[in-house]
């Protein structure tokens, strides 16, 4: 497959991101992540080429990943892409002013946040729940109960693990102040439920100042099961 000549200077961002947030994410992340983040063995000083990432994959777990150009790829041709098992990444960079945080998604939290969880078949078992619910839900307010479900589960999650809390969500997994502010108990926790986060509008453009705790992974299957299984069946 076709591949991209990165600049210089967006490699050289790739590895300060990476070398800033590695001895984070092996202090606070979830086991889950840390599992898929050693079996992906993502270079640490350049941008994975996308040999690499489909080498390890779709022997996985069935998922493909693909580049896009698109900066921020709308959620309705994202989940068409979802109900392929196909992963877009982002060619764009943050800027170094962005190192900290980022509003737009970019390919450090693409790739750094989101693939290692990608090596894991219960992992994407989650992420394949979400596509057919989206792809048959038949109002906006469905496809935002939907689209906030997956916000406050896999992009900005925390989870219990041996009576700690730690962080599993991807948004975090590629942040900084915000992924030590979760890590370390500053903000509010809830219990990732319906009743908790089906009223929620997302935080898109400043910092969480609440989050909601998984209690595992089958927890959060179950509960996304709720509401997501329904709606999918409809499709029959
Ligand atoms: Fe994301």
């Amino acid at each position: 497959m076709q591949d991209i000549d990165f600049a210089p200077e967006q490699h050289a961002i790739w590895a300060e991101l990476y070398r800033r947030q590695v001895p984070k994410v092996r202090q606070h992340a979830s086991a889950l992540y840390l599992e898929g983040f050693d079996q992906l063995e993502l270079p640490s000083d350049t941008i994975p080429t996308l040999d690499h990432l489909n080498s390890k994959i779709p022997a996985a777990t069935g998922w493909t990943v693909v580049r896009t150009d698109v900066r921020f790829t709308d959620a309705d041709e994202w989940y068409r892409f979802f109900d392929r098992k196909e992963f877009l990444i982002t060619n764009y960079m943050r800027s170094r002013q962005e190192l900290d945080w980022t509003p737009e998604p970019d390919m450090f939290h693409d790739i750094f946040g989101h693939l290692p969880f990608f090596m894991l078949p219960a992992y994407a078992a989650l992420q394949e729940m979400f596509a057919p619910a989206y792809l048959a839900a038949e109002s906006d307010e469905e496809k935002e109960n939907i689209k906030r479900l997956a916000w406050y589960s896999t992009e900005f999650g925390m989870i219990e693990e041996g009576g700690e809390l730690k962080v599993f969500g991807t948004g975090l997994m590629s942040g900084g102040d915000e992924f030590t502010n979760a890590a370390e108990g500053k903000l509010e926790y809830q219990p990732f439920t319906l009743d908790n986060v089906l009223g929620v509008d997302k935080v898109m453009y400043e910092q969480h100042d609440h989050l909601y705790v998984l209690e595992s992974l089958d927890q959060c299957v179950a509960e996304l099961a709720l509401y997501l299984v329904p709606i999918a069946a409809r499709a029959g």
